[in-house]
């Protein structure tokens, strides 16, 4: 098992590190940036089967949920197809509407799920085209959709996944952007830019992977906190989710994401010097709304763990810690912003003498209801 763990403490840690890899490994052959060129052999047989639908639908659970999510901006963005989220188990359970004009995307990572497996069987009863996005190549979920498209991740041992969700949002991203060059709801300066910058999205993740240092020493001051919130905005509320289950998963900590701006709804109620929150505050569409909410945490003597770019001034200014990330679009910043998250929630579970790799209660894939 030492060996299988390549020198890091846990399986965990060592799939945080493989990220950059596993991204290229799932964009190699299909990405030829410099050429302008998206393929991806289940979109290309299946093309028509996309522009002609009324709607995406997606279903997922878990961390493959969040992964989800973040597509559903990304889809709506660029492709402008209407694009609804759902968890599979409750949209096998409540009767749902679907036609053959809806085309569904199931995420699964272990594509053993048996809820999401129970809800592409009833897709494909009410005649909806569906479509896989698997990391285990075989396995139920990519045998039972009409197409797909597998990450490259490899093998994910722990059972709080990471490396599979980056490489989801990678498949995800690039579908949304072969979609948009079909529909020409993308420009082709746009196009070429997002392709380029997928591209060296790598060495980004390589360079964020350096917070790891600065996220032990955070962790270090809040790991006996009993609750955490995240906050996040636009292609950055999944990330804040996906955050927050992280903690949870393998620290046992409670924690709750949010969308900062719902904040003011609800959970600024439980802010007190006592409560650690997590802002994703990097310099895109939304920063100063962003920087508004932490204002208003600040007042209330919340102490603000931030996630900035390199550079930041205004957050620095306010916040009481900040991990600096690399520049990014808006779009593809979901893959940085989840490094230092998945840090902080690794360092905090191993200093609170957790089980990282095999938490309690959890499952690395839940085969039964
Ligand atoms: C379990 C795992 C999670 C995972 C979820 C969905 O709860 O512990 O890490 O996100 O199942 O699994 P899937 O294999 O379908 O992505």
């Amino acid at each position: 098992e030492q060996i299988e763990k390549g020198g890091y403490e846990h399986f965990m840690l060592k799939e945080i590190y493989e990220q950059p890899n596993v991204i290229k490994d799932t964009y190699r052959g299909r990405l030829l940036a410099n050429s302008g060129i998206i393929q991806m052999a289940g979109i290309e047989d299946n093309i028509e089967k996309f522009l002609n639908a009324d709607r995406i639908l997606i279903i997922a659970c878990g961390t493959s949920w969040h992964a989800g999510l973040v597509a559903e901006y990304i889809i709506e963005e660029f492709a402008r197809i209407p694009v609804e989220v759902e968890y599979a188990s409750e949209f096998r359970y409540r009767n749902p509407i679907i036609t053959n004009k809806d085309v569904v995307i199931a995420i699964s990572q272990s594509g053993e799920t048996a809820d999401t497996l129970a809800a592409i069987k009833l897709s494909k009863e009410k005649g909806a085209f569906v479509f896989g996005v698997c990391n285990v190549v075989g396995s139920s979920i990519s045998r039972e959709t009409h197409a797909g498209a597998y990450t490259h991740a490899g093998p994910e041992i722990g059972v709080a996944s990471t490396k599979a969700f980056t490489t989801q949002i990678t498949v995800l991203t690039m579908m949304a952007l072969r979609l948009a060059k079909a529909k020409g709801t993308i420009s082709n300066s746009d196009f070429h830019r997002y392709l380029l910058e997928l591209e060296v999205i790598p060495e980004k993740v390589m360079e964020a992977l350096q917070t790891n240092d600065i996220s032990k020493e955070i962790a270090a001051i809040y790991k006996d906190a009993p609750n955490c919130l995240y906050l996040g905005r636009g292609y950055n509320f999944p990330v804040a989710l996906e955050g927050a289950l992280k903690l949870k998963e393998i620290s046992y900590i409670h924690a709750e994401g949010y969308p900062a701006a719902e904040m003011k709804h609800g959970p600024i109620a439980l802010i007190d010097e006592k409560m650690p929150v997590v802002v994703i505050a990097p310099k895109q569409n939304h920063y100063d709304k962003v920087v508004s909410n932490i204002q208003e945490i600040k007042s209330r003597s919340g102490k603000i763990i931030a996630i900035v770019t390199k550079g930041d001034v205004q957050v620095k200014d306010l916040a009481d810690h900040v991990i600096e990330i690399p520049d990014s679009s808006d779009a593809l910043s979901p893959l940085l912003t989840t490094i230092p998250l998945q840090l902080l929630s690794y360092h905090i579970a191993v200093m609170r003498g957790c089980n990282v790799d095999q938490p309690r209660n959890l499952a690395k894939s839940v085969t039964v209801e």
